[in-house]
């Protein structure tokens, strides 16, 4: 349930709730942030006897970013707990910093078994409410669905009180609409994440992403494992034939009346990854639930993308299996056909997940995006270089490059790019097929990249985002809980944003929604602008091919992707395929 946030322009110390929560920038003397100034703190001292004040001096407060008082408030003021929290320099804060700080905030009310928090912003912070209404929405998450009896929280945080001392700005209704949007977009991303392997697997999965779809209103395709045979998808058919719960293959859709850049979202979705054959060790392979985390990304995201309504066309392809163990499991020496046509030899079928991405991105490249992102719970070797709370990413060109830096920058959320480095491509070299699907231990997370690059056919701008450290938090960081944390959804939110203000500005659209509720267009808008400007003429020429208003998704013959006609027929049936594109499967009978 959302929570339900007003928003005044009043002294926290006057407004009524279980908890109080304020911001204070940098003290000057006696509690004051500068002379004459309104401050959140005022009337509180007076209200508590001086207590406030005492503390202050007692726990040298100096309203230091992160530094924090707590008290009891023994009824002195309308509410029982007060918890002052320094931001230091307000006009340094990030979006990132303030979505924290809100966070903190939400979690405090929720230990407190808090049902209304107030929450005190000090001046400065007015146009951030969006990314305060995310942070309150991301701090209050829990996932609490399977506990029972005394386990269950007996109390949820449900209301906020947003107290500002400056003004209310205009849009403040637009931009709390627009974080609570966001923060469930993210949510659901963390919900699918946490979801246990029995319950979430890849049908399972694709329902949730086809309610994501109604509840956004956008369209969704579903294959199911009979699909994906047909189409030749078999790197996803290899991964996912060893379990009972047989792949399947989502796409989501959103096509805007005049879309001027049309971008495509692929995920990761091993709803649990035994490491199949190549089994992995029992320590931690509880945590490989996660493993669908790419995919569970994609899924939130586009649930946002349908409520906000960029001027950008998006697409969101899901490739979902559980890797397993079993009589029908493909092995290590297999040599398999994909959706693309190269032949992969398998090396070791704990690298499942780049072999279900080649599919799924020959198949998002049919849909000729401008920009293909692919995200996922990769390697093992990522979260070595860069630990647990930072992404690692790649891109094809410098200008792609800058503005996804641009967009993870906005959006708060750590990551930091690795190198194509071309040398590593050697150990993709296989005697028996086109390709190896591993390279050497060193530098695994480059070779997985380097091998899911050989898949994405001529689009021109391409990043991987490698999020297996970030995915599956060890710990509260930020504004992001333990277990699921939906990291990378605020980034690719960012991106579209972007490119829909970068097509705003290079034709006549009209501002969409989302640019209204989103932080300022910087200095590094201008390499999307430019890639914009240079797309627009192939787009419209591409655009003018489809029927008028054509709604719902692009032209038929590329939503339904390229079906596997050329290259290797290697696959469960070697040379099985039927002219019309049907193959023949031998009918195992399964226990
Ligand atoms: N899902 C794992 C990667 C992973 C590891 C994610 C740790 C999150 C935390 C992936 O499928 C995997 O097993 N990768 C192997 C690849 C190797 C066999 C080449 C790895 O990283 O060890
Ligand atoms: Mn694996
Ligand atoms: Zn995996």
């Amino acid at each position: 349930m959302p929570l339900k946030i007003s928003v005044r322009s009043v002294l926290p110390s006057r407004e009524a709730g279980d908890i109080i929560v304020v911001g204070t920038p940098l003290l000057g003397g006696g509690g004051r942030s500068k002379k004459n100034q309104r401050s959140t703190l005022d009337g509180f001292d007076r209200a508590l006897g001086g207590a406030l004040g005492r503390l202050i001096k007692k726990e040298e407060f100096k309203g230091k970013k992160d530094q924090q008082i707590s008290l009891s408030t023994l009824g002195r003021v309308k509410a029982d707990r007060l918890i002052v929290h320094g931001l230091g320099d307000v006009a340094k804060l990030t979006a990132g910093d303030v979505r924290t700080f809100a966070a903190k905030a939400a979690r405090a009310a929720n230990a407190d078994k808090a049902k209304r928090l107030v929450l005190g912003i000090p001046e400065g912070l007015e146009d951030r409410l969006r990314e305060i209404v995310e942070g309150l929405e991301l701090g209050a998450y829990r996932f609490t669905k399977y506990l029972t009896g005394d386990r269950r929280p007996k109390a949820e945080l449900a209301q906020v009180a947003i107290c500002l001392v400056g003004e209310v700005p205009k849009d403040a209704k637009e931009r709390i609409d627009a974080g609570q949007i966001v923060a469930a977009g993210v949510n659901l991303a963390r919900d699918l994440s946490n979801e246990p392997p029995n319950v979430l697997y890849p049908d399972t999965l694709a329902d949730a992403a086809r309610n994501a779809a109604k509840d956004a209103n956008i369209k969704v395709q579903v294959f199911d494992y009979k699909e994906i045979q047909k189409r030749g998808m078999k790197l996803l058919q290899a991964v996912g034939q060893g379990s009972e719960h047989k792949p399947a293959m989502v796409h989501l859709s959103y096509v805007p009346p005049n879309p001027k850049r049309r971008i495509a979202f692929v995920g990761k979705g091993i709803t649990f990854d035994s490491g199949g054959l190549s089994i992995k060790p029992a320590a931690g392979m509880g945590e490989m639930k996660h493993d669908m985390s790419g995919a569970a990304n994609v899924v939130g995201l586009m649930n946002v993308i349908g409520k906000l309504k960029p001027d950008v066309e998006v697409h969101g392809i899901v490739a979902a299996a559980e890797n397993m163990p079993d009589g029908n499991s493909y092995r290590p020496g297999d040599v398999w056909g994909s959706l693309d046509g190269k032949s992969v030899e398998i090396i070791n079928t704990d690298a499942e997940g780049r072999l279900i991405l080649a599919d799924a991105l020959a198949y998002a490249r049919s849909l000729e995006p401008d920009l293909l992102v692919d995200n996922a719970t990769l390697t093992g070797a990522c979260v070595v270089a860069l630990g647990n709370s930072c992404s690692g990413w790649y891109a094809n060109n410098e200008a792609t490059a800058e503005e996804f830096a641009a967009a993870a920058k906005a959006s708060g959320e750590q990551m930091w790019r690795l190198p194509l480095l071309e040398d590593l491509k050697d150990q993709l070299k296989s005697d028996s097929a086109d390709l190896k699907h591993t390279g050497d231990r060193w530098g695994g997370s480059i070779s997985a990249a380097l091998f899911l690059r050989e898949f994405i056919g001529n689009v021109p701008n391409w990043v991987h985002c490698d999020i297996a450290g970030p995915a599956m938090g060890d710990r509260i960081r930020g504004w992001d809980p333990k277990g699921g944390t939906g990291h990378g959804v605020l980034t690719f939110l960012a991106l579209v944003d972007r490119a829909s203000r970068a097509a705003a500005g290079a034709g006549a659209a009209p501002a969409p929604s989302v640019a209204k509720a989103g932080p300022p267009v910087e200095e590094g808008a201008a390499p999307i602008a430019k890639t914009a400007a240079r797309k627009t003429k192939k787009a419209s020429a591409r655009k003018s091919a489809q029927p008028a208003g054509a709604k719902g998704g692009p032209k038929k013959s590329t939503a339904e992707g390229p079906r596997a006609t050329k290259g290797a027929d290697v696959g469960p049936d070697v040379g099985a395929r039927e002219p019309q594109g049907r193959t023949k499967t031998s009918a195992r009978k399964r226990r």
